[in-house]
């Protein structure tokens, strides 16, 4: 029988015989290549140590390291020639390091597995996608924090049930995000520090019965320390999984403000102007601007989260130690990675040219009863009515103006003591919306002077 040709019963869909099957279904080359600066570093630390301990001669470690330089030099320049027989990029790389010094090769892979050294380079890679995240999130802080300054006192309406709620601030508004992108900055914050701990020296699953120095080669590779125990670093995935965590919840908030952008850069809202930069036009309706980018950062949080559940699901179950399936790792974390990058990035520049319209803003915050809650307040501090009794005399006050197609500072005070007598003229001046968001001060409330006390505070913050 032809060992080359594909299965009679159901290989019909494959031009290839078994072998390429199961190479093409085991090789990750095709997308661990991009681990190959990391798996370089950890192999340059770890042919130190293993020279420093005296496991191999110094002689031999210069030849590695002058030879895992080319390498690289070879990959950045895209003169490396990847191959799928030679399935990953550990064993891509240690191969054309044969092919370069020869034998001081077979020299490096001692005291070490693929097993360890997977963990190490896919370690190195997710704590530098969280140092990006950590500075693309500082980036469309300040973006923020621009928009709040600019309109800290502008008047909006504050939603819920997207129904106009309370007149709140602009930069009110802006601060809430401001609050979101510093806990998302402090998750990857965390998880970086939970994942500083160096892998290498696990070995395959055991340990080594080699003398090495693990601490030597953790803080080669900027860590706080080793892992402590060999069998739950050759098992755990939970650095990508915390990444992804916070990646998720990150780009959840992304697409909450992505949908006020689509909201509000719509015809009936008209509260802010996307920039040309950030907008597309239709093909055939000419009076189009649409804000793609916005839908599709409000969609990211779609592959972004379904990485995030298809590693968990990967991960759940699988026993001690390190299993084939943990290959499965990468692709997942890649995606997400790149799109939560390309989303911060994206959301910074629609932040930055963002156009308020600071007039619709206030109009739509004047209408819609939104000052009925001052109104009741003002009935229970002027008039000491019970809040309960205060909010049914408002609640007639809200009908009849909307009987008269009116809002509540159009009420006469004729009008107004119809419904409870002792209401007096001083009503009026907590009707307005200026006045109903300069009352609110309460600590983390929306008024103007908490506004720029916590602008000025996240300034300091973010220096
Ligand atoms: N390509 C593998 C991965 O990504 C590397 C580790 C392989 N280890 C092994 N024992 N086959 O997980």
């Amino acid at each position: 029988m032809d060992k080359t040709a594909a299965n009679q019963m159901w290989g019909g869909r494959f031009s290839a015989g078994p072998d390429a099957i199961m190479e093409a279904i085991n090789a990750s080359i095709s997308f661990d290549k991009r681990l190959a600066p990391q798996d370089i570093a950890g192999s340059r630390a770890h042919a130190a140590m293993l020279a420093a301990t005296g496991i191999i001669t110094r002689e031999d470690a210069a030849e590695i390291d002058r030879g895992l330089q080319q390498v690289l030099a070879e990959i950045e320049a895209g003169a490396f020639t990847f191959s799928t027989a030679l399935e990953d990029i550990h064993m891509n790389v240690e191969n054309r390091l044969r092919e370069i010094i020869g034998a001081p090769a077979g020299r490096l892979h001692t005291a070490r597995s693929r097993n360890d050294q997977v963990a190490l380079d896919f370690r190195l890679w997710v704590r530098e996608q969280c140092d990006a995240a950590i500075a693309g999130l500082e980036a469309l802080m300040r973006a923020f924090l621009v928009q709040a300054e600019a309109g800290a006192d502008w008047v909006m309406p504050g939603f819920t049930h997207l129904q106009t709620a309370q007149p709140v601030t602009w930069g009110h508004h802006m601060l809430a995000y401001v609050e979101m992108f510093a806990r998302d900055k402090s998750r990857f914050q965390d998880a970086r520090a939970r994942m500083n701990e160096c892998p290498l020296g696990a070995a395959a699953l055991a340990g080594t019965s080699f003398p090495i120095d693990r601490h030597m080669v953790a803080s080669a590779l900027g860590f706080d320390r080793p892992t402590a125990n060999s069998l739950d670093t050759t098992a755990d995935r939970d650095f990508a999984l915390e990444f992804l965590s916070a990646a998720s919840i990150c780009a959840m908030h992304l697409s909450r403000f992505a949908e006020e952008l689509v909201i509000w850069s719509s015809a009936q809202f008209r509260f802010v102007r996307m920039s040309d930069r950030f907008s597309t036009g239709s093909s055939i309706m000419p009076q189009k601007r649409n804000p793609d980018a916005a839908e599709l950062l409000r969609a990211k949080l779609g592959r972004i989260l379904g990485a995030t559940v298809a590693l968990f699901t990967v991960m759940k179950g699988l026993p001690l130690t390190y299993s084939k399936d943990m290959q499965e790792d990468k692709e997942q974390v890649f995606d997400a990675a790149d799109n939560l990058l390309l989303g911060l990035a994206a959301m910074e520049g629609m932040v930055s040219d963002l156009t308020a319209n600071r007039v619709a803003l206030e109009a739509a915050a004047s209408s819609g009863f939104s000052t009925a809650t001052d109104l009741a307040d003002w009935l229970v501090r002027e008039l000491n009515l019970p809040f309960r009794d205060a909010h049914h005399v408002t609640g007639s006050l809200v009908k009849l103006a909307e009987d008269k197609g009116c809002d509540l500072p159009d009420l006469s005070l004729e009008e107004m003591q119809n419904v409870h007598g002792e209401i007096t003229q001083a009503v009026y001046s907590v009707l307005g919306v200026q006045n109903s968001v300069a009352s609110r001060t309460s600590y983390g409330g929306t008024a103007p002077a908490n506004v720029r006390a916590q602008i000025a505070r996240w300034k300091e913050v973010l220096g």
